[in-house]
């Protein structure tokens, strides 16, 4: 059996840059370490981190005193602001892509446009996305939920930067149709394109796909969606132990894909076990 691992796959420079910042950081962070909701949609790295001593809290109301990590994926400025009423000290990691796309949604509201939001419910990147822009924002997870939105004049447009670009155009495409003014702002980031481009390159060149990487990431989520679209049998893994021999019989080629919120050594491991199993 042939493995063949995606092009681009692994840590995007978001997630290397929040990792760094807590754990080599060039300036001494005050202990305790807390981080507000995972610092990255790992399991197994945060596992990683909790044995280093950087704690995961999901409220403020947890926290007494030390250092507050404001995860890649970004806060909303209610919660920054809460921080330092309660004069926590805070450490930004905020990947600056999605800074870019709050940035973008603030100063539409701004700019009283009507804020649309192309990005999963519920995921803390888009509930930062929301609070940069206001709470009358609207919320889409895919362009037929737009039927029972009331679009007005003007428009603007921010994505959830792990969002599919094909769903972007949908939806960009819908809203210009039911508006006089739209504003559109591509904020999926390239680290996210690339790693869905290879994933679905590769994925049409093998017979089974394995996806690597947290059960809770919004885009290694993704890249199964797209390798299950193109019709290859698709397994979603977070670790080697998930694997199941069964899957791989008779496969002469399996293609490895994984999300930017996966380290490589998961993706290693996960190599070597399928060599084990006859790759
Ligand atoms: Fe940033 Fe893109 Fe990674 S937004 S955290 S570089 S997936």
């Amino acid at each position: 059996m042939e493995i063949v691992v995606a092009d681009n796959a692994g840590f995007c420079f978001g997630v290397e840059r929040a990792l760094e910042m807590v754990t080599r950081g060039e300036e001494p962070i005050d202990a305790p370490i807390y981080t507000l909701g995972p610092l990255i949609h790992n399991p197994q790295v945060v596992e990683r981190l909790r044995r280093q001593g950087v704690r995961q809290v999901s409220s403020l109301d947890e926290v007494s005193g030390g250092t507050v990590v404001i995860p890649s994926h970004g806060v909303g400025p209610a919660v920054q602001r809460q921080a330092r009423e309660r004069g926590l000290r805070l450490l930004d990691a905020t990947c600056p892509f999605v800074a870019r796309a709050q940035d973008h949604a603030r100063a539409l509201a701004a700019e009283g446009y009507q804020v649309v939001i192309l990005g999963d419910k519920g995921h803390p990147e888009v509930a930062g996305l929301v609070g940069a822009a206001g709470e009358q924002a609207v919320v889409i997870e895919h362009e037929d939920e737009l039927a029972a939105v009331r679009v007005g004049a003007r428009v603007g447009l921010v994505t959830q930067t792990t969002q599919a670009t094909a769903r972007l155009a949908a939806v960009a495409g819908a809203l210009a149709e039911r508006s006089r003014e739209l504003r559109a702002f591509n904020t999926i980031c390239a680290a996210t394109t690339q790693r869905q481009e290879s994933a679905l390159r590769l994925a049409q060149q093998v017979e089974v796909m394995v996806v690597v990487g947290g059960k809770n990431s919004a885009n290694t989520n993704r890249l199964r969606q797209l390798c299950e679209q193109t019709g290859v049998k698709t397994y979603h893994v977070e670790t080697a132990a998930e694997l199941d021999p069964r899957w791989f019989r008779n496969v002469g080629r399996v293609g490895v894909a994984a999300g930017a919120s996966t380290p490589n050594w998961l993706i290693d491991e996960v190599v070597q076990a399928l060599r084990g199993m006859g790759g």
